[in-house]
């Protein structure tokens, strides 16, 4: 069994890449499962002072979760051309301790959906980057950033390419991370 943790870049309840998240876990291969961890809302802003042995509760249960994935697959949108906030301060949290974090090594694909024509290139290209400065083993060529407009208004799960394209990059994630 491929243990897949999911990140998500939106709080919002609507959210189209809560939706595209959800794709991902109802697509996954057999032999993969991924698993949403909801709680990156609850992170305090990264801050060296608090990242210490008492460390909040929601700190520590991402830092498990990542620990324990074989994998993790990022599905966000794109806020003023870069990662949205609340992921780029996850990131901060998982990258630490320096050197020996729960991320180090650990596969990681991004994908996503935003308003712009290129789907949020920008910010899929800085979270892969980011990822990787944060010990990630990165998978550069899983790639997926999905304009809304070609959505049509219809749920992303009544695109059949699409969901096969999410399909494709779950079963890619899983296979490079045997
Ligand atoms: C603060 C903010 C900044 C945004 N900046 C961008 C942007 O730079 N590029 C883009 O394509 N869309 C941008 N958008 C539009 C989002 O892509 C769009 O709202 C998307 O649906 C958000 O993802 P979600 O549906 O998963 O919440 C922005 C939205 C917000 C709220």
């Amino acid at each position: 069994m491929t243990y897949v943790v999911v990140l998500l870049g939106s709080l919002r309840a609507a959210s189209v890449n809560r939706q595209l998240a959800g794709l991902a876990l109802q697509v996954a291969p057999e032999g993969v499962v991924p698993v949403l961890f909801d709680r990156l809302g609850e992170l305090p802003f990264y801050n060296e002072d608090i990242d210490n042995d008492d460390a909040a509760e929601p700190v520590t249960a991402l830092r498990q979760e990542a620990a324990r994935a074989d994998a993790v697959l990022v599905v966000t949108p794109e806020y003023n051309g870069s990662i949205p906030g609340v992921l780029k301060n996850a990131i901060d949290w998982l990258s630490r301790p320096y050197g020996n974090s729960a991320l180090k090594g650990k596969p990681l694909a991004v994908i996503g959906a935003a308003l712009g024509s290129y789907g949020g290139t920008w910010a899929h290209e800085e979270t892969r980057k980011s990822f990787a400065i944060a010990g990630s083993r990165v998978f550069e060529s899983t790639k997926l950033s999905v304009p809304l407009k070609s959505l049509n208004g219809m749920h992303p799960r009544e695109h059949g390419e699409l969901v096969e394209k999410i399909r494709d990059a779950v079963t890619q994630l899983a296979a490079g991370a045997q």
